[in-house]
C-alpha cells in the first residue's frame, strides 16, 4: 500500500469538493440544498472506510446520505471507496452522498435542529473502561444533541459486537425515554435479508463467527405513531 503523508491527505480531500465536505458548519441548515433535493437525510456517525454510506447511498437513491468522520485519512479512503461502487454505473460522483470531516462532539454545529432523519452508529468505539463511559456515542450527552438534530421521523440505528457497548446503549436509550424495536443480540443468527448492508467491522466480526447486536431507537413523534400502528396491527391490540 501506497502511504501518504498528511499534506498528501489533504491534497487529495481539497481536490474532492463533489464529494467531501471539509467546512462541515457552513453547511449547517443548508445540507438539502447541497444534495439539491428536499430528500431525507441519513447519516453514520463514525463512517470509518465508509463500505456501509456507499452501499447505503447506492441501493436508496431517493435518500440523502452523509458518512462522518473524525479522520482525514479515513475520510479520504471513503471517498475511493464510494467511488468505486458508483462508477460502474456511470456516476463519478455520487449524487446523494457526502463525506464529511467533523468531530461528532460539534454534531450541533454541523446540523441544524430537526435537519436529519436518521443516525447510524455502526461499531462505534466501545470504551469499556468505566471512566471514558462520556466518549461512547450513545453516552446520554450525545443522545441530547442527536435529539436536537432528528426530525418528526427520526430514529437511531444500533451495530454493534460489544455486549457492554450494547447494555449501555439498551439502558442510556430506556434512560431516555426513547422506545426501541428490532432488537437482536445475534443479527446473522436471527437472519439477514438480502437488503442488509454490511460495515467493514461487521464483515470482520462475523467472518469471525462474533455476534452481532442491533438496535433501533424511535426518537421523533410521528416515528412513535406510526410504530404504535404497527405494533397495535402485530400484536392485534
Ligand atoms: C470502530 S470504527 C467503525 C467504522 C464503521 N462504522 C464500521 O462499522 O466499519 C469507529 C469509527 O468512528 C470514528 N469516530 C469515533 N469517534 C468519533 C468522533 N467523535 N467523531 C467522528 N468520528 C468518530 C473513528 O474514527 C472510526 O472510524
Amino acid at each position: 500500500m501506497r502511504l501518504r503523508g498528511r499534506k498528501g491527505i489533504r491534497e487529495s480531500l481539497e481536490g474532492q469538493t463533489d464529494l467531501v465536505i471539509l467546512d462541515p458548519r457552513s453547511h449547517k441548515g443548508q445540507w438539502s440544498a447541497l444534495f439539491g433535493n428536499d430528500h431525507p437525510i441519513h447519516v453514520e456517525f463514525g463512517m470509518g472506510k465508509g463500505q456501509f454510506i456507499s452501499q447505503m447511498s447506492f441501493k436508496y437513491p431517493d435518500i440523502n446520505f452523509i458518512g462522518v468522520d473524525m479522520y482525514d485519512e479515513l475520510v479520504r479512503r471513503a471517498g475511493e471507496k464510494a467511488r468505486a461502487v458508483w462508477e460502474p454505473a456511470g456516476h463519478e460522483t455520487p449524487p446523494n452522498l457526502k463525506l464529511a470531516l467533523a468531530n461528532i462532539n460539534y454534531a450541533e454545529e454541523v446540523f441544524e435542529p430537526g435537519e436529519l432523519e436518521r443516525i447510524y452508529l455502526n461499531f462505534s468505539d466501545p470504551w469499556p473502561k468505566g471512566k471514558h463511559a462520556r466518549r461512547r456515542l450513545t453516552h446520554p450527552r450525545f443522545l441530547d444533541k442527536y435529539r436536537g438534530l432528528l426530525g418528526p421521523l427520526g430514529e437511531i440505528h444500533l451495530k454493534t459486537d460489544s455486549r457492554s457497548l450494547f447494555e449501555f446503549s439498551l439502558n442510556a436509550f430506556a434512560d431516555f425515554g426513547l422506545q426501541m424495536k428490532n432488537i437482536s443480540l445475534d443479527l446473522h443468527a436471527d437472519g439477514i435479508n438480502e437488503e442488509h448492508v454490511m460495515t467493514e467491522y461487521e464483515t470482520k466480526f462475523t467472518g469471525r463467527g462474533v455476534n452481532i447486536h442491533r438496535c433501533e431507537a424511535i426518537v421523533g413523534a410521528e416515528a412513535m405513531e406510526r410504530y404504535q400502528a404497527i405494533r397495535m396491527e402485530k400484536y392485534r391490540l
